[in-house]
């Protein structure tokens, strides 16, 4: 955390005497540029392992968009390297037309960041936190005092402005930090995991948050995360990110789309034979998931009786039998063929092989 706090002061400390006080992107509208993000083949190796493996894609301005992905699968990696803090091993990327290698004070103006890990300081109060930012963007004292009231209002933390930190739960720092991310009037903001850890409720509300500036602000944001119900309900658009490349990127709707209609999951002691059986023409997609199948057909619930059916005919053991509405973990398992927890235990695994390795 210490390690990542530095580095980000240090970003903003050589910044700061090169930064204007206003953003040359404001009050320019949506119509200066269409794309805000252009990534093409960008690509980060750390010495054999290739984090992020040749990904490709836009984002335009004032858009949400997501990434999602299981724990290593890249994201911070690819945020790091278009916000400037990591080099790219090859490939390139621009901000609002700015090449992130080119002109790293160039990008770094036009951008806002809030970071996996926290990075307020604790012995701070929430003013003195958004003011220490406010002064290394040297923004005058009057608009700096006036943009500080406006976003601890947002955020609804005015209440608690005079207290510090280390009081404050960790959704209130996290309602904090995007506050503060803003404070610049940045045209992108990068949110990596905003909502880890947090409960529920709080979620929720920063979501909400999140969507009105986008909406209101006309920012564009990136953010990653592997909660999947959030990104669906909030992104415009969502990249699923795993081992580095990007495996799927598409409106939520399109994704789940893609999936060929409701889902029906069938748990047997034999699935192969339920795979076997279940060749009607209605039914689009049949996926085998350890002990389970996973069917995908157009109005499920007309089929249910038929399905049974079928599978009793040919003497099939059934243990449950579940419906639902396609989502992005069925997305991910579609095209993984693993779900993100198990993709998850996975990294944990081979972590724990990689440090065995270095070890000895
Ligand atoms: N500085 C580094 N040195 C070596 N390996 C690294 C470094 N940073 C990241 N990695 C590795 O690169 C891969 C991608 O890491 P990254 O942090 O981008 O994943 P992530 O998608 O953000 O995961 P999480 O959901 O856990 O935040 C991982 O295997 C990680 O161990
Ligand atoms: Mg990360």
């Amino acid at each position: 955390m210490h390690t990542r706090y530095a580095t980000m002061r240090s970003v903003l400390t050589v910044q700061a005497s090169k930064l204007p006080e206003e953003h040359p992107m404001q009050g320019k509208g949506s119509h200066y540029m269409a794309v805000a993000i252009q990534i093409r083949n960008l690509t980060r190796r750390f010495n054999d392992l290739v984090a992020v493996d040749n990904i490709s894609f836009d984002i335009d301005h004032g858009e949400i968009f997501g990434l999602l992905g299981p724990n290593g699968a890249g994201k911070t990696t690819t945020l790091s390297m278009l916000s400037t803090m990591l080099k790219p091993t090859s490939g390139s990327a621009t901000i609002n037309g700015i090449d992130i290698e080119q002109d790293e004070d160039g990008v770094r103006k036009s951008i806002g960041i809030v970071f996996q890990d926290q990075s307020l300081d604790e012995e701070l109060t929430a003013w003195e936190n958004m003011d220490f930012h406010g002064r290394l963007y040297r923004i005058p004292a009057d608009i700096r005092k006036q943009r500080i009231t406006e976003l601890l209002n947002l955020v609804e933390l005015e209440d608690r402005k005079n207290d510090i930190v280390k009081t404050f739960s960790g959704g209130m720092r996290r309602r904090l930090e995007i506050a503060r991310g803003l404070l610049h009037h940045p045209s992108v903001l990068f949110l990596d995991e905003p909502t880890l850890g947090l409960d529920p409720q709080t979620r929720n509300h920063l979501w909400q948050y999140i969507a009105t500036l986008a909406k209101e602000k006309g920012i564009t944001i990136i953010l990653t995360t592997h909660y999947m119900d959030e990104a669906d309900r909030l992104c415009n658009r969502i990249a699923i990110i795993d081992h580095g490349k990007i495996i799927a990127l598409d409106t939520p709707k399109n994704l789940k789309d893609g999936i060929g209609g409701d889902v029906v999951t069938i748990k047997s002691p034999d699935p192969a034979a339920i795979v076997a059986v279940l060749t009607e023409p209605w039914i689009t997609r049949t996926e085998k998931h350890k002990d389970e199948v996973n069917i995908s057909l157009q109005n499920a619930e007309q089929h249910i009786s038929a399905i049974v059916t079928l599978l009793t005919t040919h003497q099939v053991s059934i243990e449950s039998i579940a419906i639902h509405k396609p989502t992005l973990e069925d997305v991910f398992l579609s095209f993984t063929g693993k779900t993100i927890r198990e993709e998850e235990a996975d990294h944990k695994t081979n972590m724990r092989m990689y440090q065995r390795r270095v070890r000895h």
